[in-house]
């Protein structure tokens, strides 16, 4: 989605700001713009279509030493050179970049329009361009607090004004906004990637607060006009920016880091047989956790699907009733919370705006918020009451991968945990599913080992219409994050049905030469799906079976059939493990489709708007 870059400094800003929004473009995109300002004035050059494109434009812009940056993902009027980022008043004085959506932006526009204001383009931005130009009272940074009042939305800004040389004016609420501390230098950023070569010293603004970034300095006013005094994060040396390390893409990279990445989210957190969870992570005390009556997980897209194995985990090993909702229905849902309601927050990113204002609702609701998220200093962890992090590393392709596993196996952590504190596990079981949490990295690293097979398969179904996936109790909600994978980056047409529905009806789908991807890890549910795999065949289907091989031994299949087998592991882990697969061969799949893999079209890294 959006990204937002500033700089201000010594260096010459239009190559750096460019550099910068590269490091953002996995997020999304579809145009992007560079505006710079000198002594005389503010230059602009924006264009549709990648970065590449801009890059040969950013000679036409004087070598200024401030500017600022955009990459944008359309929601209000289509991608095109006019609608991109950065926009500008009637003057050409005031010019800014957005994040979010403005949603009073139609009476906005009907104002300035009467008022005689020239809009150019079908963006909400550009709207808050014109009305800082009707309120500037020179001092660009009052006026950027006072033109906030009037929005209604979510927004992140940075504002050049040409007679305030030397300084960007930022502003924030609901879509994140960082800032980098340089030395004779400063930065602004919508995600801390984009800045992590020059500097790892930064402050995040809060909701409502307004910022003045000059080359030697910082003023931080809150809501209220006080200057806020903060101090900033520095973060961690192994923050990397995100490169290849060889891998053609970064999503087959992230596959392939899964191993690790479950390792650290695993193993600090079991000592002698035994989840321990630091008090920042859980925070709920024994006591709190008997009395809990429900726990809601709340997410979108594949945190939703991890989510759901959540619901089962919970229920299951610790025996409190637990709901998995999406978060873009929770907040309007009405949601019923108990007293002792705690509501988990799943999102990679933590910046999804429909998970943060799912969490709001919750906390309004009295639930306890603990989130679990790969992203340090995100809205998401600062608006939680405890953090668990995913620890899977920066996540860079748009389909999910190592955040689905590693959320897996943050829930089974959680799950045992609980179990523990309420009595339901005895320390032998506790024992038994903790060895087993160990094993996952390794056991992920063998499923590994599918590649080359999964590519021949693949090499098979690029050009299908429809590719079903199938599966009972947990394995159904393998089969979900599967076709969600498969049609995110190959766009073929997939769906994910629990096994024994389909004689409910959708076995009308079924004919000869259709593919069923069967997911089978539960050994108590094997009998069953290998019935459901039965009827498929019946009709000419054709199937991949995906699973331990004692569940595969239940099914009988043929030459045209394939045999996917992975470890074996406890039936409620087994996502961790039996996605891999699935993840690779959405991966093949569109790879022979040559579609752009890491930014598979229409869908954006980070959802920062509703
Ligand atoms: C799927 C995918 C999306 C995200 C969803 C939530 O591959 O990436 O479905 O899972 O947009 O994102 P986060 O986890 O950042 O809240």
């Amino acid at each position: 989605m959006c990204g937002i870059v500033g700089y201000v400094g010594t260096k010459e800003a239009a190559p750096l700001i460019w550099d910068a929004l590269l490091r953002l473009e996995y997020r999304g995109y579809d145009s992007s713009g560079i505006a710079v300002l000198d002594g005389q004035g503010i230059s602009t050059v924006k264009c549709k279509g990648r970065l590449s494109d801009l890059k040969a434009r950013l000679r036409e812009l004087p070598a200024a030493t401030l500017g600022i940056g955009h990459t944008r993902w359309a929601t209000h009027g289509v991608p095109s050179d006019r609608n991109a980022h950065p926009h500008r008043d009637c003057t050409g004085n005031v010019v800014l970049v957005h994040n979010g959506i403005i949603e009073n932006h139609r009476e906005l526009r009907e104002r300035l329009l009467k008022r005689g204001h020239r809009i150019e383009s079908e963006t909400d931005t550009e709207l808050v361009a014109h009305l800082i130009e009707e309120e500037y009272d020179g001092n660009l940074a009052s006026t950027v607090a006072h033109v906030s009042r009037e929005l209604e939305g979510s927004m992140a800004f940075a504002v050049i004004h040409a007679s305030e040389p030397g300084k960007i004016v930022v502003y924030r609420d609901k879509n994140p906004l960082i800032i980098g501390l340089g030395d004779g230098e400063n930065f602004v950023a919508s995600d801390i990637p984009a800045i992590l070569p020059y500097t790892r010293k930064v402050i995040v603004l809060n909701d409502g607060e307004c910022a003045e970034v000059t080359r030697d300095g910082i003023l931080i006013k809150d809501y209220s006009g006080r200057i806020v005094h903060r101090e900033p994060v520095v973060l961690d040396a192994r923050a990397e920016a995100g490169e290849k390390g060889g891998y053609e893409h970064f999503m087959l990279k992230e596959i392939f880091e899964q191993p690790e990445a479950l390792s650290r989210a695993i193993s600090a957190r079991i000592r002698y047989d035994r989840v321990i969870l630091e008090e920042e992570e859980f925070g709920l005390s024994a006591d709190e956790v008997k009395c809990l009556d429900k726990v809601y997980l709340v997410a979108c897209g594949t945190a939703y699907h991890a989510g759901l194995v959540g619901k089962m985990l919970i229920e299951r090993l610790a025996g409190i009733p637990a709901e998995a909702v999406l978060a873009s229905e929770f907040r309007y849902a009405e949601p019923i919370i108990p007293r002792n309601t705690l509501c988990i927050l799943l999102s990679q990113s933590g910046e999804t705006l429909d998970t943060i204002a799912a969490a709001r609702e919750a906390k309004k609701r009295g639930a306890r918020l603990l989130a679990i998220t790969n992203s340090a200093l995100s809205s998401l962890a600062r608006e939680a009451d405890n953090v668990l992090y995913q620890r899977a590393g920066i996540e860079i392709a748009v389909a999910s991968t190592k955040a689905y596993t590693t959320q897996v196996v943050c829930l089974a952590l959680i799950s045992v945990y609980l179990g523990r504190l309420r009595g339901v596990l005895s320390p032998e079981t506790e024992r038994e599913l903790c060895a087993e949490l160990v094993s996952l990295p390794k056991k992920a690293e063998a499923a590994l080992g599918v590649k080359d097979e999964i590519e021949k398969i693949s090499s098979e179904l690029f050009d299908r219409k429809d590719i079903f996936f199938i599966g009972r109790g947990v394995d159904y909600l393998t089969a979900m994050e599967g076709q969600l994978k498969l049609k995110e980056i190959s766009y073929i047409h997939a769906e994910a049905y629990a096994a024994g529905e389909l004689k409910h009806g959708t076995l009308a789908l079924i004919e000869p030469g259709v593919t069923v991807v069967a997911v089978m890890n539960d050994p108590a549910l094997s009998q069953k799906t290998a019935s459901n795999i039965m009827e498929v065949k019946a009709r000419g289907g054709r199937i991949i079976a995906v699973g331990s091989e004692e569940c595969l031994l239940a099914v009988h299949l043929d030459g045209d059939d394939a045999r996917v087998p992975v470890p074996a592991t406890y039936p409620l882990f087994s996502p961790v493990v039996s996605m891999i697969p699935l993840q690779l061969l959405a991966y093949y799949v569109a790879k022979r489709k040559e579609t752009d893999i890491d930014k598979p079209k229409n869908l954006a890294k980070s959802v920062t708007v509703e």
